[in-house]
């Protein structure tokens, strides 16, 4: 038994530790495993496959970032990328395929899976968007290091009696911006679940300040929608594969707002990509590795077709075609605890 395995869209701290459970639990089985590099661009483009040994992998664990390298190309953009991508998987006799990624690597995975190819999908994403799992590994990671750059905002931010702004990635959810900004007492919390007026945002400053308070810690998701303007804000008009625009900015211009109508001295930072390359913490190292193990004892079964996912405490096996219809939003119960110290 060949397996490949890959990893596609943004790194996410855990993906290391997946690639290692994954080699291991196939070693014991006596299968072996190559590394196909740059997600799907590694079936598509330029096909390059790194053969993986458990001896070369066990101490990747602590490692963020991806060993097999990553990439956002979509082979669904190309009319004949599929058919593509399944000559190679001929091409490189592979029985089975573990592909790593968020909705979009794994959408690909699906469409395959659909053609008749042997695909496990393991999800992924600092967001922790993907419907089908409790929790994506490397979310509670990124979470830990926006915190902490949060607590140190917090207190230059005192220091100084500024309105502090910190942008957090989040796309379609705010999952980031909801657990860090409650984790280090953020005064309000901005996300694509919610979209806010600019106005009410401006009220809660002028409030906050008419209480007493001279300085504030505002979260705000990069995806999160602003009502009274249209669209999200991006950095760039470019798309990538997927169809993503680039997002970003929408911290600063929040704080230019906020500081324009209310003569507050305010300050915005983007922590952006910083949050993506911490080691991973302890969930994130558990929870990947057993999703890797899992992955190879689903090729073991011959259950193909299927997304590895954590319900509640355990980890199961999910439709991967059902596990990834939607996106998983904060729910209302967060959300209520954000209202509890946010108003
Ligand atoms: O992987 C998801 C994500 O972290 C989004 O939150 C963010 O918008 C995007 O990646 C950024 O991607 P890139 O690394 O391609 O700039």
């Amino acid at each position: 038994m060949r397996i490949g395995v890959l990893t596609g869209g943004g790194d996410a701290p855990g993906l290391n530790a997946v690639i290692r459970a994954v080699v291991k639990r196939a070693e014991e089985y006596g299968f072996e495993v190559v590394g196909i590099k740059r997600g799907w661009a590694g079936l598509l483009e330029k096909v390059e496959i790194v053969p993986l040994k458990y001896s070369e992998v066990e101490n990747i664990i602590k490692d963020a970032g991806t060993i097999i390298l990553t990439s956002r190309t979509n082979p669904l953009k190309d009319p004949e990328g599929i058919k593509k991508v399944r000559e190679n998987i001929k091409k490189l006799k592979l029985d089975a395929l573990i592909a790593i990624g968020g909705d979009d690597t794994l959408s690909v995975a699906k469409k395959l899976a659909e053609e008749g190819e042997k695909v496990i999908g393991v999800p992924k994403t600092i967001d922790n968007d993907v419907p089908g799992t409790d929790f994506t590994f490397g979310f509670l990671t990124a979470v830990e290091a926006a915190m902490d750059a949060l607590d140190n905002l917090k207190v230059t931010g005192a220091s100084h009696e500024r309105i502090m702004v910190a942008e957090v990635m989040g796309r379609h959810a705010g999952w980031i911006a909801a657990y860090s900004g409650v984790a280090s007492g953020a005064d309000l919390i901005l996300l694509p679940e919610r979209p806010f007026k600019i106005s009410d945002v401006v009220e809660f400053v002028k409030k906050k300040k008419a209480e007493g308070k001279n300085s504030l810690l505002i979260v705000v998701a990069e995806g999160a929608l602003i009502a009274d303007y249209s669209g999200p804000i991006t950095k760039d008009v470019k798309k990538d594969q997927f169809g993503h625009v680039l997002l970003g900015g929408i911290g600063d211009f929040l704080a230019k707002e906020i500081e324009k109508t209310t003569g507050l001295e305010t300050r915005s930072v983007i922590l952006g990509h910083v949050i993506r390359g911490k080691s991973p913490i302890a969930f994130d190292r558990v929870l990947s590795t057993r999703f890797g193990i899992k992955a190879v004892d689903l090729v073991k079964e011959g259950k193909f077709g299927r997304m590895v996912s954590l319900s509640g405490t355990k980890i199961i096996d999910i439709d991967l075609i059902e596990g990834m219809k939607g996106t998983r939003l904060v729910d209302e119960e967060l959300l209520k605890v954000i209202d509890a110290f946010c108003s």
